[in-house]
């Protein structure tokens, strides 16, 4: 497509394991050299009101808690990204939820060995990045 195609936005998160591990740089500087433009990005925690909101499709499932204690457990780094499809093609880029499995040549394919740990998270849709945004960065609405 070309660059004048409408940009989409998507939010990731660079989860506080990701963090701990100093991969910043290296998550960041693959979406940056793809072609993402990084319009806001902040290191901060989630606390456990937002960790509910964020993932209100989940709170009832036997992995949340400890989902929920590893995210509010150290700072994270939210941005939002945008490009044409970026939601499509950051969720490419990180690959499958379970690092054991994520193909190669994906973010969690090469630096992940867990389906919790994982690095990184992405909007799965152009829905779910609105309501993401929303709640990350009213300010961007
Ligand atoms: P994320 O893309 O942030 O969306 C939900 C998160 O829940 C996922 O990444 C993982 O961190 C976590 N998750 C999903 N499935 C499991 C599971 N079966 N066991 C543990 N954690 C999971």
């Amino acid at each position: 497509m070309s660059s004048t195609s409408p940009a989409e936005r998507t939010l990731v998160l660079i989860k506080p394991d990701a963090v701990r591990r100093g991969l910043i740089g290296e998550i960041t500087g693959r979406f940056e050299r793809k072609g993402l433009h990084i319009e806001a990005m902040v290191l901060r925690a989630m606390d456990a009101q937002l960790a509910d909101q964020h993932y209100a499709e989940h709170v009832e499932r036997d992995f949340y808690p400890p989902l929920k204690d590893f995210m509010t457990g150290g700072p994270l780094v939210a941005m939002v990204l945008s490009g044409d499809t970026a939601v499509e093609i950051v969720r490419a880029m990180i690959g499958a939820t379970d690092g054991r499995k994520a193909t190669a040549g994906t973010i969690r394919g090469d630096l992940s060995m867990s389906n919790r740990e994982n690095l990184v998270h992405a909007s799965d849709s152009a829905a779910s990045a609105a309501r993401e945004i929303a709640l990350w960065f009213p300010e961007l609405g």
